[in-house]
């Protein structure tokens, strides 16, 4: 009698936990909060609590608080981390080297010609790549196109011969610094400011959202406008926890994925425009727009890019942009 109520007991204990049971989703990315990618993780969060009513938290960490650049996408294989947005340069190391056409100088004039392949069959074919790597792709989130920065002023190719450029590990993005005489260093974005502050490198490029909430304005004089790349990301969670949840919380996370995209998208370019803002109110570094002329000839400087790097990233992932989007390397 008395076993039997203990198992009762033991029984209703263990549904009550399982009722209860709330899955958690630890999000890790490596800027900080107030740019477009963290704050959409963070709407994210909000939105998945809402739609799945509390089964699942999301714990965001930004600011790399849990892994820094190449060490998030090993934690999401092994499942120490369930979510990232890494950007779409940090795939060439994973293999997945078809994201490389991404980092392509000038490839995209806007943002409505990045979105005919992030939101298209491109989009979708790139994304299908990462489950065999154990990665489920969910979506693109915009932020920007780059700048460079340095500490002298840079309106030519000239002005980037001979010095250490900061970048993401793509191949294709060592050939866009070497196309004009630079240096490239491969280092993880949470150690880019000291490396700028020290002199380890010279300068950089980045969206105006990450040069200004890294405080690389602190340490940078010069930025120059030249949106010469496009920087963005593609939301990722572990294939095998995401494949496990009950087919009712991955709808409500697929539905929370997609206001969160929404926003994302939204303020991306307000979040950019902000930081420029920012920037020029530091008085702490001179931003430059280049003209017409110079954009025009640091496009042809790095036109090389395309040729050379074609191969890996593969000639018809990059026709199919370039039919898409009209960019024609050769006609520079
Ligand atoms: C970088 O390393 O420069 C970027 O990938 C950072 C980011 O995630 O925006």
């Amino acid at each position: 009698m008395k076993l039997s109520k203990l198992l009762l007991g033991l029984m209703v204990g263990c549904a009550a936990l399982a009722v209860n049971a709330q899955t958690v989703i630890k999000f890790s990315h490596v800027v900080a909060v107030d740019t477009p990618k963290g704050k959409a993780s963070e709407f994210f969060a909000k939105k998945a609590a809402e739609l799945t009513k509390g089964k699942v938290k999301v714990e965001v960490y930004a600011n790399s608080a849990l892994y820094k650049d190449k060490e998030e996408m090993e934690a999401l294989q092994m499942g120490s981390v369930q979510m990232l947005a890494p950007s779409l340069a940090k795939f060439g190391p994973l293999g997945v080297k078809e994201f490389e056409a991404f980092d392509f100088p000038f490839i995209f004039d806007d943002t409505a010609d990045l979105h005919k392949i992030t939101q298209g069959p491109v989009g979708a074919s790139l994304m299908a790549k990462l489950e065999p790597k154990g990665i489920k792709g969910l979506a693109y989130w915009d932020n920007g196109f780059k700048s460079f920065s340095a500490n002298t002023p840079i309106k030519s190719a000239a002005d980037m011969k001979g010095k250490k450029f900061r970048i993401q590990s793509s191949k294709v993005l060592e050939e866009e610094i070497r196309s004009v005489g630079g240096i490239p260093q491969v280092m993880a974005f949470s150690e880019v400011y000291q490396a700028l502050q020290t002199g380890v490198v010279d300068g950089t490029e980045n969206p105006i959202s990450n040069f200004y909430t890294q405080k690389m304005h602190e340490v940078q004089k010069h930025l120059s406008l030249t949106n010469h790349g496009y920087l963005g990301y593609a939301v990722i969670v572990n294939k095998k926890f995401w494949d496990g949840l009950p087919a009712d919380v991955r709808g409500q996370l697929e539905q929370a994925m997609t206001e969160s995209t929404a926003y994302a998208n939204k303020i991306a370019q307000e979040e950019n425009d902000a930081a420029l803002e920012g920037v020029k109110k530091s008085g702490k570094t001179t931003v430059y727009v280049p003209t017409k002329d110079e954009r025009l000839a640091l496009k042809k400087a790095m036109a090389p890019v395309h040729s050379k790097m074609a191969d890996r990233v593969g000639k018809d992932t990059l026709q199919t942009i370039y039919k898409a989007t009209g960019f024609d390397p050769n006609a520079l």
